[in-house]
Formats: structure tokens, C-alpha cells, sequence
């Protein structure tokens, strides 16, 4: 272990700076008195314990991170006017925190669920952050369905515990999330360790050049460890006996100087093509074939350095998928556009309306400069600036060009309008062919995972309509889905 030994001499000293004379014993009214009010040591330890927790993330609260590099290793200037990724061989500091989902803090690392896979770029045009998963696609496909999708996969309220009930509940009437079920109960549903496994950004997003041409683009993140996962029974085993498995794994492997990397590529699709594309490009629950878009390798990137404090770098860290920088935008997936509100507001409440100013959040190739400040645990950083724009005393001004380019397109009044659907999308398809892509013994593995959850549910006709779907996506899943749950419910 390469921890860090005690740098500060001299006497132990209360918050306020003054020398301890004895952190042993408390102060009392004479020999086996009661403690008097007066032991101010005492008192500010006690209060200070009972504060050091801020609330845990309400989704991916159990994670580890590390910082590293991207290097560029393409050009990317006919795409994008990013100036992070303006020069091959260009190098950017980068701060990556992975994560399960549904978990609490203390939760085991290896189960299945998908892993977070959030990647800050600290870029001379402020932090860009893609907050993507080890997953290409996702259960649902718009924001307003996350609360009820993650109460699901969270305690019951009745019972505090996770219920098969309520999960295959919400999958069965949300047939959208047939693919990413079938993806996460196949051989990729429990990686072995965050080192072997992909990461995605899953949605969207826009890239725009300097001339404003536009271009849709999914990001691919390539383990170069190779992919390694555990099965049901031995994540049951390694659960149990080490639930920080993975975030010991990352630690340890740094630490031997083994640094994970992962070859970063993008799927770029001109902006012309998103209309009549096969698939809606701007539905989450959907991959673009790499037959239609191949993935084009843009970059590397390693992870060389473990934070020095967890509690600092990791618990406190902030990633918002709103963190865009010049020439990166959102597009109109209505999850990642509901994602854009979310994240700040977990922030402001999570960590506070300073959380920005951090060192691990704050920007390390550029500085922030804002009008907004002040509120809790302000550092004073402006000193006697104008705190107003425009004005007449100079400091920081409008630059006058958006990052992103606008979005067009779109037709009629506003609604609560469905994601549109194109030629070939329906809710089964891509989990059809997923299946049909899989080797006799992963169906095998697949239909185990899966039938052994299933078989939990107490009610039938939630179980028949979780069947349907998997038969939906392919007659033989369907099939032998339903064989191996009624053989475990006898
Ligand atoms: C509309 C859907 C979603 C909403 C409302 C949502 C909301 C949230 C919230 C509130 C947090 C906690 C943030 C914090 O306290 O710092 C979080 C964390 C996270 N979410 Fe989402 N999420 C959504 C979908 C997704 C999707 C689709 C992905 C991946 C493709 C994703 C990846 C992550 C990751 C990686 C984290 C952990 C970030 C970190 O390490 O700090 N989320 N999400």
C-alpha cells in the first residue's frame, strides 16, 4: 500500500489552530464528575463526526476513481472544433469515476448491474464530462421514467429490500428495456473488475466544426485489458468475501504501475443521415450497427494516478453530462436532455453550490470565470471584481458563439410526444438479433441468469408478461425462458 505517511509536526491542535494538551480523556467535574461544556475539544470533535457525511449519490453511490490521460491519436478537425481534440498527440488530464447503479455506498462491487463509466476531460475550454456506462444502451428512453425505473431497482418500501416483484414489474410494462435486460443478464452483466470491462457514452451526442457543419456521434471506450467477466456464482462467492473488489482491483493495479487503458473511438453520423436512418439515432435503447456507422479509433486513454483522498476526489466529485465544451453538444434524446437538469440540481443538493470550486471538479487547463458567486463555503476567489456583466470596468465577457449548433427539424405543436419511430425501430428487434449473435452456451448462461430472477416474481401474470417480451424479441428465447422458469417454480 502506498499510502501516504503523516506530514504535519508539531502539536495536535483544535480546528481553530490553538495546541491539545489531551485527547485522551475529556474534561470533568472532578475526578469520575460528569464533562463540563467548557471541553470545547470535545464538543467540536463530537460535531464534527456527526457532519462527515453528505448524502450518497441517489443512483451510482458505490464507485472508485482514478485521473490519467487522453491522448489524441486522429485527426477529428473535419468533426469537431473541440480544441481538446484539435492535434494528434495532444494531451488532456482526465479524472474517471466508475460506479454501480442501484447499490448504497457500502453495497458489493461484484453483482450484476450496469457500471458507470464517468470520464471528466479537464480541457483548456472548461470540463467536458461524458457520463456514460459499460453498457451501449439503456433501459428506457425517456427521462420521465427514470424516477419510477430506479425506485424499481432501489428498497421497497415496505420491505427495504430489492423486490423481483417491482423490477420485472417495471421491465415487463416497459418493453423498451428488452435489449438492455438481455444485454445485462448475458456474460457481460458482472465484468470481473472495472479494468476489464467497455465504457460507452452511450447517447447521442452532437460534434460541430468550425465551418458549423454538424455531425451525430456515439462514443466507443475499448478496454485494452480485455474483457473479463465473473459468472452468477462466482460473483456470489467474491461478494461475499470481498465486496470492494473492484475498487481495490484499480488501486492495486495503479499502484504496481499497471495503468488501465481503453482506445477511445466514435461512431460519426453526418447530420443528413438522422432523418432517414433506419433506427431513430436519438433513442437510447438502440445501437447503430457498426456495419451502418464503423467505430473510428480517435484516441487513448491510461489511468496513472490514484486519488490521495477518497472522500475528497471521489465522494465529492461532480460529473454532468451538461458539461459540454465548444464544438461538443447535446442532441434531442429525450433521456440525455432530461439528464442536462438532473445532475447539477444531485449537485447543489449532494455537495452544495460550490461544489465547482473543488480541486477535483474545479478546471485544471483553464479557470472559471463567473458572475455567480457567494453561498456556501465561498473562497473569496473573485476578491472585489464587479460581480455583473456587461459593465464598464472590464474582467469576463459573452464570446457571442454557442458551443453547440441549434437542432432543426422538428414539426407540429408541443405534446407529450413519444420518441419518433423509424423505419425499423420497434422495442424487440436489437434484442433479437443480440440473441441470435450469442453462442449456444452464453443463450444457456443468459436464459439461467435471467430464469433464476424471474422465478423469484409472485405473481404469474407479471411473470408471463416478462416472458413475452424475451418471445417478442425471439421465438426460441421465449421459449426456452419459459421452459427453465417452470422448472424452477416446479
Ligand atoms: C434520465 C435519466 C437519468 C437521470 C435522471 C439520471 C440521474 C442521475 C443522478 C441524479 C445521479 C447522481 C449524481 C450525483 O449525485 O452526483 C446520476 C449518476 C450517474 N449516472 Fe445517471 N441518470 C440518468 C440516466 C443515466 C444514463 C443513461 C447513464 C449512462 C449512459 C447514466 C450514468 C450515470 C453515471 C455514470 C453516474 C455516476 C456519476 C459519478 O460517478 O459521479 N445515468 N444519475
Amino acid at each position: 500500500m502506498t499510502q501516504e505517511a503523516h506530514v504535519s509536526q508539531g502539536p495536535l491542535t483544535t480546528e481553530a489552530g490553538a495546541p491539545v494538551a489531551d485527547n485522551q480523556n475529556s474534561e470533568t467535574a472532578g475526578v469520575g464528575g460528569p464533562v463540563l461544556v467548557q471541553d470545547q475539544l470535545l464538543l467540536e470533535k463530537l460535531a464534527h463526526f456527526n457532519r462527515e457525511r453528505i448524502p450518497e449519490r441517489v443512483v451510482h453511490a458505490r464507485g472508485a476513481g482514478a485521473y490519467g490521460t487522453f491522448t489524441v491519436t486522429a485527426d477529428v478537425t473535419p468533426y469537431t472544433r473541440a480544441a481538446f481534440l484539435s492535434e494528434v498527440g495532444k494531451q488532456t488530464e482526465v479524472f474517471l469515476r466508475f460506479s454501480t447503479v442501484a447499490g448504497n455506498l457500502g453495497a458489493a462491487d461484484a453483482v450484476r448491474d450496469p457500471r458507470g463509466f464517468a470520464v471528466k476531460f479537464y480541457t483548456e475550454e472548461g470540463n467536458y464530462d461524458l457520463v456514460g456506462n459499460n453498457t451501449p444502451v439503456f433501459f428506457i428512453r425517456d427521462a420521465i421514467k427514470f424516477p419510477d425505473f430506479i425506485h424499481t431497482q432501489k428498497r421497497d418500501p415496505y420491505t427495504g429490500s430489492q423486490e423481483a416483484d417491482n423490477v420485472w414489474d417495471f421491465w415487463s410494462l416497459s418493453p423498451e428495456s428488452t435489449h438492455q435486460v438481455t444485454w445485462l443478464f448475458g456474460d457481460r452483466g458482472i465484468p470481473a473488475s472495472y479494468r476489464h470491462m467497455d465504457g460507452f457514452g452511450s447517447h447521442t451526442f452532437q460534434w460541430s466544426n468550425e465551418a458549423g457543419e454538424v455531425f451525430w456521434v456515439k462514443y466507443h471506450f475499448k478496454t485494452d485489458q480485455g474483457i473479463k467477466n465473473l459468472t452468477a456464482e462466482e460473483a456470489e462467492v467474491l461478494a461475499g468475501k470481498d465486496p470492494d473488489s473492484h475498487q481495490r482491483d484499480l488501486r492495486e493495479a495503479i499502484e504496481r504501475g499497471e495503468f488501465p487503458s481503453w482506445t477511445v473511438g466514435v461512431q460519426i453520423m453526418p447530420a443528413a443521415d438522422a432523418a432517414t436512418y433506419r433506427f431513430n439515432p436519438f433513442d437510447l435503447t438502440k445501437v447503430w450497427p457498426h456495419a451502418d456507422y464503423p467505430v473510428i479509433t480517435i484516441g487513448k486513454l491510461e489511468l496513472n494516478r490514484n486519488p490521495r483522498n477518497i472522500f475528497a476526489e471521489v465522494e465529492q466529485s461532480i460529473f454532468s453530462p451538461a458539461h459540454f465544451v465548444p464544438g461538443i453538444g447535446p442532441s434531442p434524446d429525450k433521456m440525455l436532455q432530461g439528464r442536462l437538469f438532473a445532475y447539477g440540481d444531485a449537485h447543489r443538493y449532494r455537495v452544495g453550490i460550490n461544489a465547482d470550486h473543488l480541486p477535483v471538479n474545479r478546471p485544471h487547463a483553464t479557470e472559471a470565470r463567473t458572475h455567480s458567486r457567494d453561498g456556501y463555503l465561498y473562497d473569496g476567489r473573485h476578491g472585489g471584481e464587479k460581480n455583473y456583466e456587461p459593465n464598464s470596468f472590464g474582467g469576463p465577457q459573452q464570446t457571442g458563439r454557442a458551443l453547440w449548433q441549434p437542432f432543426d427539424g422538428f414539426t407540429g405543436g408541443t405534446g407529450n410526444h413519444p420518441t419518433p419511430v423509424h423505419a425499423e425501430d420497434d422495442d424487440f428487434v436489437q434484442a433479437g438479433n443480440l440473441y441470435r449473435l450469442m453462442t449456444e452456451a452464453e443463450k444457456e448462461r443468459l436464459i439461467a441468469n435471467l430464469a433464476g430472477f424471474i422465478a423469484k416474481v409472485s405473481r404469474e401474470d407479471i411473470i408471463e408478461r416478462a416472458i413475452g417480451n424475451f418471445r417478442n424479441a425471439d421465438a426460441d428465447f421465449g421459449k426456452r425462458l419459459e421452459s427453465a422458469v417452470q422448472a424452477l417454480r416446479g
